[in-house]
This record gives structure tokens, C-alpha cells and sequence, in this order.
């Protein structure tokens, strides 16, 4: 969710207020990706190098989380969102964690989308917790390193207990990289970059995104002819006619 600090500074105003219009945002995607049938969404609110900004700003994104978290308890529930998290949300301060751990706990039985919020979270950190947490298992005689898999080290994210496979992933602000983000789940996914700053993306943008993502042939390294049905002429087979609105 990049540009909330360029998209204030381009009007003259404090990069809080970016962040202000950016949870705006966040409540307009959510509800569209529910709309939209998505069967999870995961939201970059935080980085673990976040907690380097000024003070203010982090106290600030904090205070925006937990209203978020206050104000839509009812709309999450009550659209049949399961809330949870991927990160160290250990390290966030109480006024936010309580409302936090409240929400996913009040949202743990909802089927119909899951909203994941990467919070305090980074995909090198991630990896290194995994790595970690691999190396005590095979200490304790519970894991035998000739047999770790893509498979094993997959299990030891929280990623794959909590979501699908990651799919498409969305980098708003005209900037080309993944900044930490889901590491090892981009593997496959589609990307889709667009320039809007993250508090003008809306609805249609969310659309758009899925209508290109519906055009994409993936092939997960086969062949074109490996992976089309015999007499698919639409599909998911690169036509761009994606059938969404
Ligand atoms: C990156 O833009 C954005 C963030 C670090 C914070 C994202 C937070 C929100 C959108 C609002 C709070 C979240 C929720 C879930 C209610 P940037 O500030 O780095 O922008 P810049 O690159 O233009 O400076």
C-alpha cells in the first residue's frame, strides 16, 4: 500500500493525512474484494523496518490501525471475514494488539474472505524465523535435514497455515519491487504494477488488476501447451476476456 506520503506531499499536506486517505482506501478495497468473491487479502500495513520512521509517524499508523480495527469490527464479522495476521504483532503496543487479538479471535469461525494483515512483518525475518525454528526441530531429533522439502520449509511459514497460495500481487506508486514483502510466496504469483498512489486506488482499480490477472497465462515452468485444455479458447488462457466486471 505505497504513496500515502507522496500522494499528501503532492497536495501540501502532513504525510499523516496520506495515511488518513490510505485507510480510507483500505476500507474500500476490502469491501470490494469481498464483493468481488477474492477468497483472501493480504494487506502490507506495516514493515518490520517501519518501526525505523520518526516516532510520530509510527505512533500515528498505530493509532490509525486501532480504529480501523475498532470502527470495521462490525462490518468484518458481519461480512464473514476471518481476520489474521502475519508478522511479529508481538511487538505492537497494547491499545493495538488488544483490539487485534479480539477481532481475530470474534472472526476465527468466518469462511467467506480472509483479510490478512501483514503487520511489524518481513519476508527476509520470516524466512529467518522458519530457518530458525527448522534447526531446533532437527536439534530435537524431530527433523531430519536429508529430508527437508520445498514442502517442509513451506509448512514452516505462517503464510501456508493461514492462505492460499498467493496469486496476484498488487504494488501500487509506480515502484518495481517487493520490498520485503511475501518472499518466498511470490514464487508464482502474477504482479501487477500500478502508478496510482495507494489513497486514489479503488474499486475499479482492484478490478482492473483482476481483469489483468485474468488475461495471464500462468505455466508455473511448463509449456503453453502443457497447460491449456485442449479446446480452451478463453479461460485463463491469455485472451484477456476474463468474464469480471
Ligand atoms: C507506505 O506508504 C505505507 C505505509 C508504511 C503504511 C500503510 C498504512 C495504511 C494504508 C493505513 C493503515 C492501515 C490499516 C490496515 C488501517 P509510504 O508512507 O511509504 O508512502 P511514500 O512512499 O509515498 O512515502
Amino acid at each position: 500500500m505505497d504513496g500515502n506520503g507522496r500522494w499528501a506531499r503532492a497536495r501540501g499536506l502532513p504525510r499523516e493525512e496520506g495515511h488518513e486517505r490510505g485507510a480510507d482506501s483500505v476500507r474500500t478495497v476490502v469491501r470490494a474484494a469481498r464483493k468481488a468473491g477474492i477468497e483472501a487479502l493480504t494487506l502490507f500495513a506495516f514493515s518490520s523496518q517501519n518501526w525505523d520512521r520518526p516516532p510520530e509517524e509510527v505512533f500515528h499508523l498505530m493509532e490509525l490501525l486501532r480504529r480501523y480495527l475498532v470502527q470495521e469490527r462490525d462490518e468484518i464479522l458481519g461480512n464473514g471475514i476471518r481476520l489474521v495476521t502475519v508478522g511479529d504483532s508481538e511487538r505492537l503496543p497494547p491499545h493495538v494488539r488488544a483490539p487485534l487479538v479480539d477481532l481475530m479471535a470474534a472472526s476465527a469461525d468466518n469462511r467467506d474472505m480472509v483479510l490478512c494483515l501483514a503487520l511489524s512483518y518481513g519476508g527476509r525475518e520470516m524466512l529467518t524465523k522458519a530457518v530458525r525454528e527448522m534447526c531446533r526441530a532437527a536439534i530435537a531429533g524431530r527433523l531430519d535435514p536429508a529430508e527437508i522439502s520445498v514442502e517442509t520449509v513451506e509448512s514452516y511459514l505462517d503464510s501456508s497455515r493461514l492462505l492460499p497460495p498467493l496469486d496476484l500481487l498488487v504494488r501500487t506508486s509506480g515502484e518495481h519491487r517487493i520490498s520485503n514483502f511475501f518472499l518466498w510466496e511470490t514464487a508464482y504469483a502474477e504482479l501487477h504494477f500500478t502508478e496510482k498512489m495507494w489513497p486514489e486506488f479503488g474499486r475499479e482499480d482492484l478490478m482492473a488488476a483482476l481483469h489483468d490477472f485474468a488475461g495471464r497465462e500462468r505455466r508455473f515452468g511448463h509449456t503453453s501447451e502443457q497447460v491449456r485444455p485442449p479446446a480452451a479458447s478463453g479461460g485463463n488462457g491469455g485472451s484477456g476476456e476474463s468474464g469480471l466486471d
